[in-house]
This record gives structure tokens, C-alpha cells and sequence, in this order.
């Protein structure tokens, strides 16, 4: 048989990132609110390591000198827009109009659910009854209790989604948490953008939206980005930053929330090289990710069927979704980032609404002229839109990194790519006397002003040798390194690998140089 690896603990890694702070829920204290998530002293350093990896391999190293389909480097420009913009860019967008969930409210408990999320518990033989149709969100408390009910009332059960029961029946389901049945709503339009007041008046005339994704603000600054800078045809715009939807059932741990982080590229080109493109971005996209650590099968790249692409993407060469099968979403995979073809819809739609012009003349195009120019060419550019989710790519990466093996001086340890790893290394005196802390000190001084530029450098005297192993491996810190009696002597230290824990000696003025060059990795 199949050597299966078992479905990691969600519970397990979300006590870990409390526990050692990766992640937090946001205003605990309080009591914690729905869909929010900050990050800890740990989760804030690896994600904005993360984000820094993006950046340096997009912005400032594009593609990290892969050429483009055209043989020519890459070329992007970063940007840094509102999460506040003018109403009307979402009208251009289509948010206004088209960003909504369908959802079902329940009269009895005033919950909220988003209509394709919720399921029922029905008799698994279909047999007609008159008792009530159990309804559910998988993976929330009421999970299970809806369904002790259920097989209380038919034995076998199976679930449904709602939207396949039929409207006569609904009078006979019974919403989660609901003592009486028939409580659900038709599903109604909800829209997903957060809406706040801009001045003191807060009448309707100042509405604005917090932005649901940060692409907008890349093609509203698209005329300034090619009037301000040297860009040529093709190129890309590059942004990182918050984007809010409030969305109706956030759940899955910081997988799907109402305020997160996007790291996306709008790559402009010519019509007739777009599919080109497309496909070296889908390809690339997914390479980046494997080479920061999802180098797994978790890992997939998944063309969307053309009844699952968004209206504007019909026009162009599709969408393909870069997914990473988490532990909630087992056997299946849920989408870290979209690499779409949006042909020129984006641009044509300002262009339309803002009546600014927004087409490029590209002097590299059209008609071959005798003196071996070009006559050049008008033409509103297509665009290609490589579209990740920061934090859903954080919680990926710890889902990757976390290891259970009971063996180990930690039972529960994070294999963290060296790069993205919050501290990235630690410096230990095997006994805190006969000189050794002195010794120790000086190399953690050397080490975290070398390594200050990319993370932390920890120092720890505390606790048995193998304690301390232990805190830095569930940290996901790859390198360890003990000063201890042959240090003395012989001038050399042990250097330990978090995964093989494996060690070996090393003199002590070649480490520095030793993790810079093993934590390029
Ligand atoms: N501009 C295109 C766009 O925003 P999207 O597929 O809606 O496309 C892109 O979002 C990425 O943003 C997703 O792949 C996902 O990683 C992240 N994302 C979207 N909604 C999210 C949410 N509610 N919580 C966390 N991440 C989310």
C-alpha cells in the first residue's frame, strides 16, 4: 500500500504560532474579532520576509534574470497606492456592481452565512422525511453538533449543499445554532467592500470603500507611472499592501480573512504577445514559489475551467490558480495566488470611465520603415495580473515547515527555507562558566551585525543544551551554534543543522562567513 503521510494538526500549528509568536488573534482581550489576525514578534519577521523575497525577486531582481518570451530582462516598477481611492474607480472596476457573495441570513439568530458555504445533514438513503434537515459551515462548532443531531434523528447521514435542496424543503431546515426551523433567508447579494465615510459630514455623498485588492491603484497610475519613467513596452507595475473585503464567513485560520495582504504584478504588453507572457508568468510564479520551500507535492498549478474565469478574463488565454493543499483543505487545495489574463479590460474600462487616455505608442511596433526604424504603433496594452496573497503564503510556508517527530528534542520543529526564517541563527555556551559566555557573546555580536539585514540572531544561556535546541528548532531556526570546551583550545565550535540535526566543527572565524553563504540558500 501507499505510504500516505498523515494530515498535519491545524490545531496543533495554531497553538505553536500562539505559543512562540507567529500569530496572534487580533484584539484577544477583548475577546478576539471575527476574521482578524495580527502577527507576533516571530510572524511579523517572517512575513515580512516573505514580502522582502517577493519584492527582491520581482522589483529589484526581476525573475531573478530570467529572460522574458521576448529574450529581453524583465522589466518592473514598484508603486505604492491608497487603500482609500476615488468611489468611482470601483464603478470602472466592477466592485460596486459585481463584487458580491450571495448570502443567507438566519431571522433567529441574526448569523450570516455565505450561501455556498452552508451545507445540511440529510438522511444518507434520500428517504422523504418530516423531521428537520440539519444545516452546517464545515469546520465550524456547529459541524458536529448538527450532525450528533442528525444521526440521532435519521442514522446514516450524508451532506448536501443548501443551494441543492429544494426552496419547498427550506421551511424544514434548521439553521446552525437556531432552535426552530425555516429561520434561513432567500440568499441575497452582499458586497464584500468595507465602506467608511471620508470628513466630518458622513453623509452619502462622502462614502468611500477601503480597496478590495490592490490592482486598481497600478492601473489608475498607469498614465503617470509611463509619462514619469523610462518603461517601455512590455513591463510590469509592482505593489505589496493591505486590501479589505468583509468577506461573510471568514474562517480557515488567516486563510480566508477581512484584512490581508496582496503582493500583486500588472504586466502590460501588446495583445499579440499576451498568451506569451501569460504563460511565463504562470510558470515562473510557481518556480518562485517552490524555490522559497513549497517544493512539495502540496505545491499545484491548476488551469481554471472556463466556466470558473472571471468576465474579463474570457477574452484572454485563462487563469491559472497556484494552490497549496493545507491541512483544512485536504485532499483538496485551496489558491495561495491567481496568474490571470485580463486582455485590456482594465485599462479600457478606465479609460472609458475616467476619460483619460490611457493607450501607449510604442515606437518598437508597426511597419518596417526603409531607414530600419519602426513606424511605431498605438494600442491600449493587455494585461497579465500574477495576483499572491501574502498571508495566505505565510500560513502555506508554516504549514510546510511543520514537522512532527517525537524523536527529536523538540517533538514539533518549523523546517523554514533559511530566507525566510525570523531568526537565523543562535549562538549557545555549552555551560555558562570557564569562558565560554564570553566567547559566545563575542560571535553573537559578530554574527547579528552581520546578519542584521535579514533577521534575528539569538543568545541563550539558558536551560540544558537540549532545551535550547528545542526552542530554536520549533522557532525555525536553522542554525545552531555551540561554544564549548575544544573552543577554548582549539579555537573551533559546533555548528548544528536544524534538519538533520546533525553537527559539525567549524572554526570559529570562518562561521560568519559559513551562514551568510548557507542562508543565501
Ligand atoms: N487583483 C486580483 C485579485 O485580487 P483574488 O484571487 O481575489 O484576485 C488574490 O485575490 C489573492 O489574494 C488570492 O490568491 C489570495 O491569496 C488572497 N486573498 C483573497 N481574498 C483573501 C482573504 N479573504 N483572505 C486572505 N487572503 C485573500
Amino acid at each position: 500500500m501507499e505510504d500516505v503521510a498523515p494530515v498535519k494538526s491545524m490545531d496543533r500549528i495554531m497553538a505553536l504560532c500562539k505559543r512562540r509568536g507567529f500569530v496572534f488573534q487580533a484584539s484577544e482581550i477583548y475577546g478576539g474579532i471575527n476574521g482578524f489576525w495580527d502577527y507576533g514578534p516571530l510572524g511579523a519577521q517572517l512575513k515580512k520576509n516573505l514580502r522582502d523575497a517577493w519584492w527582491q525577486d520581482v522589483v529589484l531582481d526581476p525573475c531573478t534574470g530570467l529572460p522574458g518570451p521576448d529574450g529581453e530582462p524583465v522589466a518592473i516598477v514598484p508603486l505604492d497606492t491608497c487603500i482609500i481611492q476615488h468611489p468611482s474607480v470601483w464603478v470602472a472596476s466592477g466592485h460596486a456592481e459585481t463584487f458580491n457573495d450571495p448570502m443567507v441570513d438566519c431571522r433567529e439568530t441574526k448569523a450570516r452565512y455565505r450561501f455556498d458555504h452552508v451545507q445540511v445533514y440529510a438522511p444518507a438513503d434520500d428517504r422523504d422525511t418530516d423531521k428537520p434537515l440539519f444545516a452546517f459551515v464545515a469546520d465550524t462548532p456547529a459541524e458536529g453538533k448538527q450532525r450528533k443531531k442528525a444521526e440521532k434523528a435519521f442514522g446514516e447521514v450524508k451532506a448536501v449543499p443548501l443551494a441543492a435542496v429544494p426552496r419547498e424543503r427550506w421551511t424544514r431546515v434548521l439553521a446552525p445554532e437556531a432552535d426552530k426551523v425555516g429561520s434561513l433567508t432567500e440568499p441575497r447579494a452582499f458586497n464584500l467592500m468595507f465602506r467608511t465615510y471620508v470628513g466630518a459630514t458622513a453623509t452619502e455623498d462622502d462614502v468611500a470603500y477601503l480597496r478590495p485588492e490592490t490592482a486598481q491603484g497600478m492601473f489608475v497610475q498607469f498614465r503617470n507611472v509611463v509619462d514619469s519613467t523610462r518603461v517601455r513596452m512590455p513591463f510590469g507595475i509592482a505593489q505589496t499592501g493591505k486590501a479589505f473585503r468583509n468577506e461573510v464567513t471568514p474562517r480557515n485560520f488567516t486563510f480566508r480573512t477581512r484584512e490581508f495582504e496582496q503582493m500583486e504584478i500588472e504586466f502590460f504588453c501588446h495583445a499579440d504577445e499576451a498568451r506569451a507572457w501569460y504563460g511565463f508568468w504562470r510558470d515562473w510564479r510557481m518556480a518562485w514559489w517552490r524555490s522559497i520551500g513549497l517544493a512539495g507535492e502540496n505545491l499545484r498549478l491548476r488551469e481554471q475551467a472556463a466556466d470558473e474565469l472571471a468576465h474579463y478574463a474570457k477574452d484572454g488565454a485563462g487563469t491559472s490558480d497556484i494552490e497549496y493543499r493545507f491541512p483544512f483543505t485536504d485532499p483538496d487545495f485551496g489558491e495561495i495566488e491567481g496568474v490571470a489574463h485580463r486582455a485590456d479590460f482594465d485599462l479600457a474600462t478606465h479609460q472609458r470611465h475616467s476619460r483619460a487616455k490611457l493607450d501607449v505608442f510604442d515606437p518598437a511596433r508597426g511597419e518596417l520603415l526603409a531607414d530600419g526604424t519602426r513606424k511605431g504603433e498605438r494600442y491600449l496594452p493587455h494585461v497579465i495580473e500574477p495576483s499572491a496573497g501574502l498571508d495566505r503564503g505565510v500560513l502555506a510556508v508554516l504549514c510546510e515547515a511543520y514537522t512532527e517527530d517525537p524523536s527529536r528534542p523538540s517533538p514539533e520543529l518549523l523546517r523554514l527555507h533559511p530566507r525566510l526564517a525570523p531568526i537565523k541563527a543562535a549562538v549557545f555556551p555549552l555551560v555558562n562558566k570557564q569562558g565560554m559566555p564570553e566567547v559566545s557573546e563575542r560571535l553573537h555580536r559578530e554574527l547579528a551585525g552581520e546578519l542584521r539585514h535579514v533577521g534575528f540572531v539569538e543568545h541563550d544561556v539558558k536551560a540544558t543544551i537540549g532545551k535550547r535546541y528545542a526552542r530554536m528548532d520549533e522557532a525555525g531556526c536553522p542554525f545552531c551554534i555551540t561554544v564549548d570546551g575544544e573552543t577554548l583550545t582549539g579555537q573551533t565550535v559546533t555548528l548544528r543543522d536544524r534538519d538533520t540535526g546533525q553537527q559539525e566543527r567549524v572554526a570559529i572565524d570562518r562561521v560568519t562567513g559559513l551562514l551568510v553563504e548557507r542562508l543565501r540558500g
